[in-house]
């Protein structure tokens, strides 16, 4: 069976790299029996080196065969020329299935690409709604999960969105990727422990923080504000900076305050996992890093209004606090305050990737996924749908 990978951004990197070394250890296993062959399409949605190649060099994610060299534009512009640039390698590569991550513009346009010429869809991380459609992501996660064959879910609220939505069929809980790649990396990430001496810091003494969501980054003015107030937390704050929030805050500003706030460049997964992991609070709008502290037990404060991970807020160690100043101010007080209790284990056992290639290779076996040619095939059949 062939899969045709696409990813273009940084989240989905990370999450890949489970589902194709998980591909690799079924082949490993399946010796004599039909094997999936993993062709990688890189959309170049994200394009620095520290924002696409310092992934696929640390975690070891299979070279892309394909990259389309899309890069930034509108939502418009970028996504019509993903779709353009896509379709031939679909044509060319003639896959059974196409996987796609997330909610990002890659993910719907690998979507729309494969639907339009009958390649069914298999989405990890189907079924999360912020139930906001002012997101992007969240038009994105509604449009490829009505279209996706194969929905691979992380947590039981995502299955149950799907159904209150009428999707049914080709749904499976199989835990969350993200999680089996901290399990798989947190032993490596001790080899790039010394991010902590470079920067001077003390386990337990700093705060870290990450910020690019379209929504926090579209006002320059409250942005900066926002920033300012991180500086005020009592705690060196350091933010690696994604370049969409680089641009917006104007560093060359001399009005910009930046009190005990720290930025530096985007950093490997690793340092990532590192700082998260020794930081005495973590403060971000990334649905990732909100889960990853979480995971890593790290209050969490969250600058935005709900979230798609509502098992991290429920557990007592998430709180939203929209991006309003003085509301962050006092999540950001309350979180150093309070000791939440241990919770349960949402996000599964760190096994969705072989869940997921269990369940291709299942379909593939019994011929199903692949629809025959001008048939139904896996279509998913709806319930009436009840809509949220
Ligand atoms: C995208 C996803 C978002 C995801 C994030 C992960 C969409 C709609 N959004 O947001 O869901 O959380 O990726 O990080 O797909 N830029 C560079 N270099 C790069 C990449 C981006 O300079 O390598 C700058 C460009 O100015 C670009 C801006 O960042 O316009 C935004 O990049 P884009 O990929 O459009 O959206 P993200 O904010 O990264
Ligand atoms: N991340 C990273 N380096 C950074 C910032 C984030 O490796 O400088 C990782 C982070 O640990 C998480 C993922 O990138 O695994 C989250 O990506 P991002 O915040 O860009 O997107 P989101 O999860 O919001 O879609």
């Amino acid at each position: 069976m062939k899969l045709l990978t696409v990813v273009g951004a940084r989240p989905q990197f990370i999450k890949a790299a489970v589902v194709s070394r998980a591909i690799a250890g079924a082949n490993e296993a399946r010796q004599g029996l039909p094997t999936l062959e993993e062709v990688i399409v890189h959309t170049g949605q994200h394009y620095d080196d520290d924002m696409s190649e310092v992934f696929f060099r640390d975690l070891e994610v299979p070279r892309p065969a394909y990259n389309l060299g899309v890069g930034s534009g509108s939502h418009g512009r970028q996504t019509g020329r993903m779709l353009e640039a896509i379709e031939p390698v679909i044509e060319r590569e003639r896959p059974d299935c196409l996987l796609v991550y997330g909610d990002t513009n890659s993910t719907l346009a690998g979507t729309l690409a494969a639907s339009k010429v009958r390649v069914p869809v298999a989405h990890v991380e189907a079924g999360l709604r912020s139930f906001n459609r002012d997101m992007p992501e969240e038009i994105n996660r509604v449009v490829v999960d009505h279209l996706a064959t194969h929905l691979f879910c992380p947590t039981e609220g995502a299955v149950k969105n799907l159904s209150c939505e009428g999707i049914v069929q080709g749904v499976h809980r199989v835990g969350d990727v993200m999680y089996d790649s901290l399990l798989y990396n947190l032993e490596r990430a001790k080899s790039r422990a010394d991010i902590l001496s470079r920067l001077g810091l003390q386990p337990g003494s700093y705060a870290l923080a990450t910020i690019h969501r379209a929504e926090t980054t579209r006002d320059a003015t409250e942005l900066r504000r926002l920033v300012s107030c991180l500086g005020a937390v009592g705690l060196p704050v350091i933010v690696p900076l994604h370049p969409r929030t680089k641009r917006a805050l104007d560093l060359d500003d001399a009005r910009l305050d930046l009190g005990e706030v720290r930025l530096i460049p985007p950093v490997s997964y690793h340092e990532m996992l590192t700082l998260e992991q020794h930081a005495r609070l973590v403060v971000t709008d990334s649905g990732g890093v909100q889960k990853e502290a979480f995971l890593l037990r790290v209050p969490c404060v969250t600058l935005r209004n709900e979230t798609e991970w509502w098992e991290t807020v429920e557990a007592g160690w998430n709180r939203l606090a929209g991006t309003e100043p003085a509301a962050v101010a006092k999540e950001i007080t309350a979180s150093l305050d309070q000791t939440p209790s241990t919770p349960g284990s949402p996000y599964g056992v760190g096994r969705a990737g072989e869940a997921i290639v269990e369940v291709l290779l299942k379909e593939s076996g019994s011929g199903r996924v692949r629809p025959e040619h001008g048939s139904e095939g896996t279509r998913k059949t709806r319930t009436q749908p009840v809509l949220p």
